[in-house]
Formats: C-alpha cells, structure tokens, sequence
C-alpha cells in the first residue's frame, strides 16, 4: 500500500468524518489552527443571523424572556459541562478566561482563607500569571510559587500552606498534558483547591471534572468549542462549593433575585453566583451552534483522532523536513501530548508566514515555536500529511527567506 492509499483507508475509515461539513471551511485551506480560533460552524452563521434579526431586531426587550436569552448563560454552561464530564449546574458560559481566573482564583482562595499561597506554572499562558499579579496587587500578602522558578514540578511546590493551585491541562505551547486526576489528588492530599486552566483541553479530549473532584475550572469558548472570535468563555464550579463560593465580581447578574433589585447582594445559590453582568447575546447564539456540533460527537473518538493525527505529523514533519533545524518541543508520547505539536525554529515566524502564504495556517508563538493545532471534526489525515508536505517544500526552498514575511504582525 502506497502513503497515499493509507492516507485514503485511514479518511475513509474515520468516524468523525461526516463533522467537517458542519463547518465553512475556505476551498484549499489546511487549517491548523483550530486550537487557537476554531472554524464558523455553519449552524453559527444562520444562527447570529436569526437572532440578529427575529430576536434583536423584532423581539427587541421581549426577547430577554421570549427568547430565554436569561437562561441562555446556565444552558450553554450546561452544554459545555456535558463535553467536560461535569453534571448539569455546574458550569456557566460568561465574560472571558482571564476574568473567570480571577474569579475562580479569588473564589478558591476564599474557602481556604487561613492559607495566602497560590501555586502555578511559570510558563501559564501568561494571563493566568498577569491576574495573579492583579489578585496580589490587592491582597500584598499572597505569596505565589511558580513551576520552573521555585521548583522545577509543581507537585514540589505543595504543601500545607497552599491555598490554591491554579494549572493548565495542556500547555499552549509545548502542548504538553497533565493528568488532571492525579494532580487535583495531590493538591487535595495538602488541603489546597485546584483551579483547572481548559483552554487548550476542552472540546478535543476527555477532561471528566466531577470524576477528578476537580474544585473549580475556566475555559475558553473560541478554540476547540467552535463559539466564535470572542466567545464567552465558561467556569465550572463543583456543586459541593457552590453555596459558600464568595467571588468578588458580585455583579447583579450573580444575585440570587437579579430583579429584586435588592440593595444587598445576595449570591445566587448555584452557579450563577459566579456571573457579574449583563452577558452578551449574539456571540452565546454563536457558540450554541460550536456546542451542539460538540454534544453530538464522541469524546473519547475525538481524542483517539487527534493522537492519530498529531503522530501522523510529527512523523511527516521529522522525515520529510530532516536536516532543516526543526526540533520537536511537544512530548513525544502521544499520552502526554495535547492535540497540538509545536516546533521550534529560530526562524520560526517567517517559515510560519511562508507556510500561511501558502495555504496552511498555524501559528507562531515567541520566541521561536511554530505550533500546529488538530482539531479531529474537520480536518482528514491527507490534509495533515499534505501540510506537513508543504513545510518541507518551504524549508527547501528557501521561500521563507523572502523579505515579506519577515515583518512581524500585531497578532501572531
Ligand atoms: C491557556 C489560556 N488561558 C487563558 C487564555 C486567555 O483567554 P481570554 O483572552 O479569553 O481571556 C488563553 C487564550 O488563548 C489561553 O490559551
């Protein structure tokens, strides 16, 4: 059998195939960056359309009840709680990643308030570190113990005096996974609460909170759950904490009677109490459509199509462009592997643009880490060997050398 024919059996044979006509993908385009702004599903766009128009436009007000717009933040949290093994009441979809850390942070150093550590990873996605930062600005006396700065594991770092352990199942760059079962236990076994980091996990893999005893979680709603540029991002709350949870945005979207209006706060008694304010509409109708392709497709499918993919490519990519000076920065075991590969190169932002000019968009993080992310609803596996195909024709070639994709854009 020739590549090329296994490339055929292994898309012919591939459960999640039927998914990707779900989603407007561009003619030509090999899309590798689903991790970081997932596709328009096309439910998505009619989906804006008709809330634009029937619900906005011609339902005005009336819609907040006609509609269920107010409930839409708790439904859709429901959904994405569906994909990240947690039970319905506790998850809601609002406001962004960085503030729901702030909040689930906040919220978890509140139920341990006789401890002041925070433990995480100095290479976080850097918001998470820039709002422990902020949190400190206000609280002088928290204490933060970062993974590869105090120590070089983050299981070292905990001990009796950790309030909360705020970790990413997959690193944005290297890709690199943590078992969130065995690591929630270990921040239990000294009394901390864990605050999970999804971003990178959500939608592509089994994450099962509830079976980890996971304390609380946030993720985005715009990479692998197809929602939308800026979609609302999600917080999960497990339901043992819910009524003593103290988050400090006690907006009056978060109040047990929003329309009480009550001068006191009084936080709602389930997950809501984690929103602030007024939520927007369109981008949730957006994501709706990102989450129901989700709730259709089976997890434990998807991963097994993502390892199948990520290993396709990092093979391709070292055989095909052996000699050009990329070097693997993504575990190799695939069990340790989220479903993205990053490459480093000290070139690495102009080969990217190159590689983008081209027909095949992934991305570039600094300093010099070229990264690739698959999403198994849409992509094939002749597509991934293609891609990696088209690397090696830019490395030969030299193209990337040109003087166009040298200047670095404001987004990379
Ligand atoms: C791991 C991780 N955490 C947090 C964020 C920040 O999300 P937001 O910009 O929605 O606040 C991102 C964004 O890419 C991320 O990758």
């Amino acid at each position: 059998m020739t590549h090329a024919d296994a490339l055929t059996a292994l898309d012919a044979a591939d459960p999640l195939a039927r998914f990707r006509d779900a989603f407007h993908l561009p003619e030509g385009l090999i899309y590798l960056d689903g991790n970081s702004l997932g596709p328009a599903p096309k439910a998505a766009l009619r989906a804006v359309e008709t809330a634009a128009r029937e619900e906005w436009a011609d339902g005005l007000i009336r819609s907040w009840n006609d509609a269920d717009w107010f409930t839409l933040t708790d439904r859709l949290g429901d959904k994405v709680g569906a994909v990240i093994g947690a039970a319905p009441g506790q998850t809601v979809v609002c406001d962004t990643t960085s503030i729901n850390i702030f909040k689930a942070v906040a919220a978890g150093l509140a139920l341990v308030p006789e401890r002041r550590v925070v433990v995480a990873e100095g290479g976080s996605f850097p918001t998470d570190l820039y709002i422990l930062e902020g949190l400190r600005g206000m609280r002088p006396d928290l204490e933060i113990r970062l993974e590869g700065v105090d120590a070089p594991a983050i299981e070292d770092l905990l001990d009796a005096r950790v309030a909360v352990l705020l970790v990413n199942q997959v690193d944005y760059r290297s890709g690199a996974r943590r078992d969130v079962a065995a690591l929630t236990a270990a921040a239990h076994a000294v009394g901390a609460v864990v605050v999970w980091d999804l971003c990178h996990s959500a939608g592509v893999m089994p994450v099962e909170v509830d079976a980890a005893g996971v304390d609380l979680a946030v993720g985005c709603g715009y990479k692998y759950l197809n929602g939308g540029p800026g979609a609302p991002a999600f917080v999960y709350a497990a339901a043992r904490h819910q009524g003593s949870l103290r988050q400090p945005l006690s907006g009056w979207w978060g109040h047990a009677a929003p329309f009480a209006f009550d001068p006191a706060y009084r936080g709602d008694p389930g997950i809501r109490r984690m929103l602030c304010g007024t939520q927007p509409i369109l981008s949730r109708r957006a994501m709706e459509a990102g989450l129901e392709i989700a709730a259709e497709a089976d997890i434990h499918a998807v991963r097994a199509k993502s390892e199948a993919l990520t290993r396709l490519f990092i093979e391709r990519v070292e055989d095909r462009c052996a000699g050009f000076g990329l070097t693997l920065a993504s575990p190799r075991d695939t069990a340790a592997r989220g479903s993205q590969v990053a490459f480093r190169h000290p070139d690495g932002y102009p080969i990217m643009q190159a590689l983008i000019a081209d027909g095949v968009i992934g991305d570039f993080r600094a300093p010099d880490i070229l990264r690739f992310g698959f999403a198994p609803l849409f992509l094939s596996f002749r597509e991934v060997a293609e891609a990696a195909d088209r690397l090696a024709a830019i490395l030969k070639s030299d193209r990337w050398r040109a003087a166009r994709f040298q200047a670095r854009a404001a987004v990379t």
